[in-house]
């Protein structure tokens, strides 16, 4: 990997960081020096992400976030920039799935799923630009959107509509923080398995929309760490809102 895609001694955030996508983005960036603020609910399991980190000689800090709850994030931003000082690069990747018709969505469910898909990303967006302003520093911030930010797809559509709006979310943001050195960008994974994915995984129907997508299979987790660290880092120092579909072609789905 080039000097460009570099992220030592950069001080770094992963929400989400208690399982797949976060765990990852959590390590690969410590392994590349990277000091890291581990972020989720489940506390117990990113202490272990951070006996894990440490054990290969990288740096890392656990802390308790709800990203549906603002005083939580100020929270953990506090207790992150205590560790290690002002956090310019964050993976605002914590979200959650939710599969049924839409005339199985009740309110609450909606509203469980924009509060964290969505208000989530944008705390976390906020909290992140105000902090690096204020100490008049620069950064990047890579939201995990996702296809069905771009697609649609049958039963989820509270989910669908949650990460369209973070694209948005993502190039609204990166328009009025480009100015101030902040860059703004979004991730749009394909299926990836993880915790959110493994149920619908064991599915004779996913697994024929797998093999008829382009690429004919789901992603590696290794084939999402070059966009991620693109975007992440002073590689992508000219990206501003871009949201970078990660999907085997999946976006590009024949008709
Ligand atoms: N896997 C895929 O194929 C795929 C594809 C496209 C997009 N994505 C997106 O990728 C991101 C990560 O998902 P994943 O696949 O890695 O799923 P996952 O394994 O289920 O991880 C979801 C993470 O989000 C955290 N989270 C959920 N609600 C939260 C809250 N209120 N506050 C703080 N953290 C919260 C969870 O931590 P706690 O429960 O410990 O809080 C967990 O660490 C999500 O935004 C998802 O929509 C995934």
């Amino acid at each position: 990997m080039t000097t460009e895609f570099d992220v030592s001694g950069k001080v770094a955030m992963v929400t989400g960081a208690s399982s797949g996508f976060g765990v990852h983005f959590a390590k690969i960036l410590a392994a590349r020096g990277a000091r890291v603020v581990v972020a989720a609910r489940r506390v117990d399991r990113l202490e272990a992400l951070v006996a894990e980190i440490k054990a290969l000689g990288g740096d890392a800090v656990a802390v308790a976030m709800d990203v549906t709850s603002s005083e939580s994030i100020a929270t953990a931003f506090d207790q992150g920039e205590a560790a290690f000082g002002t956090i310019t690069l964050v993976a605002n990747n914590a979200g959650v799935a939710d599969v049924r018709s839409a005339l199985k969505i009740d309110e609450s469910s909606w509203d469980a799923m924009i509060d964290t898909n969505l208000k989530g990303v944008w705390l976390v967006a906020q909290q992140a630009a105000k902090r690096m302003i204020e100490a008049g520093v620069g950064g990047a911030i890579v939201n995990t959107a996702s296809i069905l930010g771009l697609r649609v797809s049958f039963g989820q559509s509270s989910y669908s509509a949650s990460k369209a709006a973070v694209v948005q979310l993502t190039k609204s943001l990166a328009l009025e923080w480009a100015g101030k050195g902040i860059r703004v960008n979004a991730l749009c994974p394909g299926y990836f398995l993880t915790e959110m994915t493994e149920a619908v995984f064991a599915s004779p129907e996913s697994q024929s929309y797998l093999t008829s997508s382009p690429a004919r299979r789901a992603g590696a987790m290794d084939e999402i760490t070059g966009p991620f660290l693109l975007l992440a880092s002073d590689a992508g120092s000219y990206l501003h809102g871009v949201a970078l579909p990660v999907d085997g072609g999946q976006s590009i789905g024949n008709m």
